[in-house]
């Protein structure tokens, strides 16, 4: 064994110091995320946003962690998932996997999004989680889904833009999701909110059914026009 040189010894040193930054790093993440999991009215951090009216939609927004949704509320969700991407899923190599999904949006970690119009009725929502996900605090999008009837009037951007206000309240680093390669419509919707390829996205070779896409957390007004 020889003596090691100064050089190497300060590299090795650099390469401490790195380790122990991203050490940190993940620590401060995983405390925005426990305290975000932790928050009791998120619907403080984003009140102006729960209320939608535009092209005849007239509707109110409200947040709840899944253990305090209405039964009747999840099993709605459950089902207008099932109605709007099973032929999808059957069509990937995910296939549809009715009990795996339910499971999914049960977890104890599951948050919802749900709007209603002034009848009552139920149009649309989202199921996220604060998370971290390849070592960062993301606000991750599992979901969202729009009724038919109630479809190209805003409601889904408008869902996206309550999602990314929660993750800038909350620190975490972006909104993050998962988008099927062969939804075209989604692929739209997602491009013209801003959402673009994350740069944990499978390569193509690995996975062509899905792909990772993320917008990245602005502050409000400083968003880089696309
Ligand atoms: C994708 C979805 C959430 C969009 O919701 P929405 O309320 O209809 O979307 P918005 O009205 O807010 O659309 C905003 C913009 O996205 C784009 N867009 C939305 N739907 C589109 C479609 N079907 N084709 C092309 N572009 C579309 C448009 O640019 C649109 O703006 P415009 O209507 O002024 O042209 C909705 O169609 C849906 O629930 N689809 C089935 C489930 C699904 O695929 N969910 C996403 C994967 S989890």
């Amino acid at each position: 064994m020889g003596k090691k040189s100064t050089a190497s010894v300060s590299k090795s040193k650099e390469k401490r110091q790195a380790r122990k930054l991203e050490q940190y790093r993940i620590a401060d993440g995983m405390t925005h995320v426990t305290s975000a999991n932790k928050l009791t009215d998120l619907a403080s951090l984003c009140k102006e946003l729960l209320v939608y009216r535009n092209n005849d939609l007239d509707v109110e927004m409200y947040i709840q962690r899944v253990n305090d949704l209405e039964k009747s509320t999840l099993d709605w969700a459950i089902d207008l998932t099932e109605r709007n991407m099973k032929k999808l899923y059957e069509t990937c190599a995910w296939g549809w996997n009715k009990e795996r999904k339910v499971e999914e949006m049960k977890d104890d970690s599951a948050w919802y999004l749900i709007a209603k119009d002034n009848t009552g009725a139920l149009l649309a929502f989202s199921h996220f989680r604060f998370d971290m996900d390849f070592g960062i605090p993301v606000l991750y999008c599992y979901e969202v889904q729009v009724e038919a009837g109630g479809r190209r009037r805003g409601l889904g951007a408008r869902v996206l833009r309550v999602l990314e206000r929660l993750a800038l309240a909350t620190r975490m680093r972006c909104v993050r999701l998962t988008a099927l390669t062969h939804n075209p419509a989604a692929a739209a919707f997602f491009r013209s909110c801003g959402y673009i390829l994350d740069e944990t996205s499978p390569a193509l070779e690995e996975a062509a059914h899905y792909e990772i896409l993320s917008k990245a957390t602005e502050p409000e007004g400083e968003e880089i026009e696309s």
